[in-house]
């Protein structure tokens, strides 16, 4: 058992909280903000047991000068400063002087958020590639460091797995839970277990499909990766997305599980992707030159249910459709109350299929939503995550 928050005595101490606060921000407006809700719990535990609490985050992919602008985390210090109703002082700065003055001058209770960890990436990736001096220096700022970033956790980034190696450490309550949650999937998950995969691509979700082929029971394609399976399997898919150095993995998933691999068997096309536009209802072997499937069709949808009605367990990671565009929403609209009026555990991970859960209001009737997208993968997978690892056992 990982050590948690709960087992520090945490009055008057410096407590680093490694969030994970890459929450889509546009023009500065936070377009969704359960990873930030979901990350309360341990800000407000800390506060209250009289920590000194320092918040981490990294925020988007930081590779150009012109993206600091952009992916400032100073808008998620705002929000918080709300929710929490108490100020957080926003550090605009990832380290010197400013920033250590800051940490002294805490009182206890009192909350720091330091600037986006990846603006130390402009400077040789030094977050990302886990650089052991800024690890050692972080860890400098505080006295426990507490994990509480799930969606990060299959990351080994300076600000988790580098800040854990050098002070004591243990999880967040968000990073339990979340444990807690997905363990249900991988040990011995109550069967017939059924997931459910999309989004545009093959090659994020390989690992996946790869690994858990022999577990699940079935899994259902859709999304723009359901179209390199499909061409796999000799469709004529049009402009659909296809990765083309996916198509021999493809192939061959189909040829060694032609039971287990479930493709859409008509999908929504158009010609573009925007809103309201000319849309066609098509079999799969009737896709045009120029259209491109965009949602799974209305038959697919039938023929999913069929699979997920007697499920015990479901797991789904990106959705089936372009679902931000009216005209290409209803196959994951649909499939989310397909899931939810089964009795299976039913457990949606992923940054876009989460805002779909929300989007539609299914959010509340879903088992659990995990904040983890390629988190929840790697955990379901059994990849070795160090930034967990690392973290003290329980003696
Ligand atoms: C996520 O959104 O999945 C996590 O915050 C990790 O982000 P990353 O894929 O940019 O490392």
């Amino acid at each position: 058992m990982k050590k948690t928050i709960k087992d520090y005595d945490l009055s008057g101490k410096k407590v680093i909280i490694r969030c994970d606060f890459n929450v889509p921000i546009e023009n500065g407006i936070i377009k969704d903000e359960s990873r930030i809700k979901k990350s309360l719990k341990t800000i407000r535990y800390a506060r209250k047991q009289g920590a000194k609490v320092i918040l981490m985050s990294h925020l988007g992919r930081v590779k150009t000068i012109e993206d600091k602008e952009k992916y400032t985390l100073k808008p998620v210090a705002e929000r918080l400063s709300k929710l929490l109703r108490k100020k957080v002082k926003f550090i605009n700065e990832t380290r010197g002087q400013n920033l250590e003055n800051a940490i002294d001058n805490m009182k206890d209770k009192d909350v720091i958020l330091i600037e986006n960890t990846r603006f130390e990436d402009l400077d040789g990736k030094k977050e990302s590639n886990n650089d052991k001096e800024l690890g050692k220096y972080w860890a400098s700022l505080g006295d426990i460091f507490i994990n509480d970033a799930f969606g990060t956790i299959h990351r080994s980034h300076a600000s988790n797995l580098g800040i854990a190696s050098n002070i004591p450490n243990g999880l967040g309550f968000l990073v339990e839970e979340e444990i807690k949650k997905l363990t249900k999937l991988t040990n011995k998950p109550r069967k017939p277990y059924t997931i459910i995969l999309g989004g545009a691509k093959v090659s994020d979700k390989i690992g996946v499909i790869s690994n858990l082929i022999t577990k699940a029971d079935y899994i259902l394609i859709g999304g723009g990766m359901a179209f390199t399976f499909l061409k796999a399997a000799g469709f004529n898919i049009g402009s659909s997305l296809c990765e083309r150095e996916k198509l021999s993995y493809c192939k061959e998933m189909l040829e060694n599980y032609p039971d287990k691999l479930i493709l859409p068997i008509d999908v929504i096309t158009a010609t573009e992707i925007k809103d309201n536009t000319k849309t066609h209802e098509r079999f799969i072997n009737e896709i045009e030159e120029d259209e491109m499937g965009l949602d799974i069709g209305p038959r697919t949808l039938e023929v999913f249910k069929q699979y997920l009605d007697d499920c015990k367990t479901i797991f789904w990671n990106g959705p089936v459709g372009c679902f931000e565009t009216k005209g290409f929403e209803n196959g994951t609209k649909e499939l989310f109350e397909i899931i939810t009026n089964t009795k299976a555990y039913t457990l949606v991970g992923g940054g876009d299929t989460a805002r779909a859960a929300t989007t539609f209001n299914y959010e509340n009737k879903i088992s659990h939503v995990s904040t983890g997208g390629g988190a929840s993968l790697a955990f379901l997978e059994g990849i070795e995550l160090p930034a967990l690892k690392i973290i003290n056992e329980k003696k």
